[in-house]
């Protein structure tokens, strides 16, 4: 028995989390069942977490080591933990558009933990979609043909992470690229994924950018169907976990100037990734 009460909050994925603090020492039933609400639900949200940057990296590495990000400077004193900051009056945040974190690595991050500290009154909401769903329902035909197909993933340039965010700072990294399966299978699970990445993927492998072009739009249209997502909203002390092997995430950036109770709150976030394998 593991004392922790799941509560699904869409059809497609996403699920909170009640009934456990995560800077407590966890059994093994509890993080037995913390695991499986993670595998089942794709992302799990775990209110009012009172955590500390170092209870926050003990709970990520009882999933694994911490991918530190090439691209991004982490905290004063945690390099593990990126601070995701949207200052009062930047037009938008960090990660406001579909894609999945660290899909350039030849080894993605198997999920990412973001802790909320400070949270707009309303607004700023994240969105995930379940890329399983995504593939069950093309049709045989498209399955066919694209297993057995790869696709370029590329970085882009450091500055392209924070420039445009006062509070955020880029490391000095050369941009890099990996060429990873389009149809994943999830290395707990067993399940086949649609493993496209909407801001990141560039092209098909051994094809033009324009060859791609049209096939890739469509996978990209098809993988964020309403149906296929989940939409949360913040709370401050709110920790997601999500699964970065077989979902896509965009922090919309709602902040418009016409709402200054929004529009003049800062957004910060503790983020935390942990280190993932090579997709197959
Ligand atoms: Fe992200």
């Amino acid at each position: 028995m593991s004392g922790i009460d799941v509560r699904p909050i869409s059809g497609a994925l996403g699920a909170e989390v009640h009934g456990v603090q995560l800077g407590d020492p966890l059994d093994n039933a509890t993080m037995d069942a913390i695991h499986r609400a993670f595998l089942d639900h794709l992302v799990v949200f775990f209110p009012e977490q009172r955590l500390t940057p170092d209870q926050h990296k003990n709970f990520a590495r009882r999933f694994g080591p911490i991918y530190i990000h090439p691209m991004v400077e982490g905290m004063e004193g945690h390099p593990e933990i990126i601070r995701v900051v949207r200052e009062p009056g930047e037009r938008t945040n960090w990660g406001s558009k579909w894609h999945m974190d660290g899909g350039f690595a030849e080894k993605p991050p198997l999920g990412t933990m973001l802790h909320a500290q400070q949270i707009p009154p309303y607004g700023s909401d994240t969105m995930w979609t379940n890329l399983y769903l995504a593939y069950d329902a093309l049709s045989d035909g498209l399955k066919r043909t694209l297993e057995g197909l790869k696709a370029v993933h590329a970085s882009g340039a450091a500055a392209r992470y924070e420039s445009k965010y006062k509070g955020m700072k880029s490391k000095a990294a050369e941009a890099s690229q990996a060429i990873h399966p389009v149809i994943r299978t999830h290395p707990e699970t067993g399940r086949k994924c649609l493993f496209v990445n909407n801001d990141f993927m560039v092209r098909f492998d051994g094809m033009t950018e324009e060859e791609s072009r049209p096939l890739m739009h469509y996978l990209f249209e098809h993988s964020i169907r309403p149906e296929f997502t989940c939409r949360f909203r913040w709370k401050a002390g709110t920790l997601a976990f999500w699964d970065n092997r077989c979902t896509q995430h965009n922090a919309i950036s709602d902040y418009f100037p016409s709402r200054p109770e929004l529009f003049d709150s800062p957004r910060i976030m503790h983020r935390i990734t942990v280190e993932g394998d090579r997709p197959v």
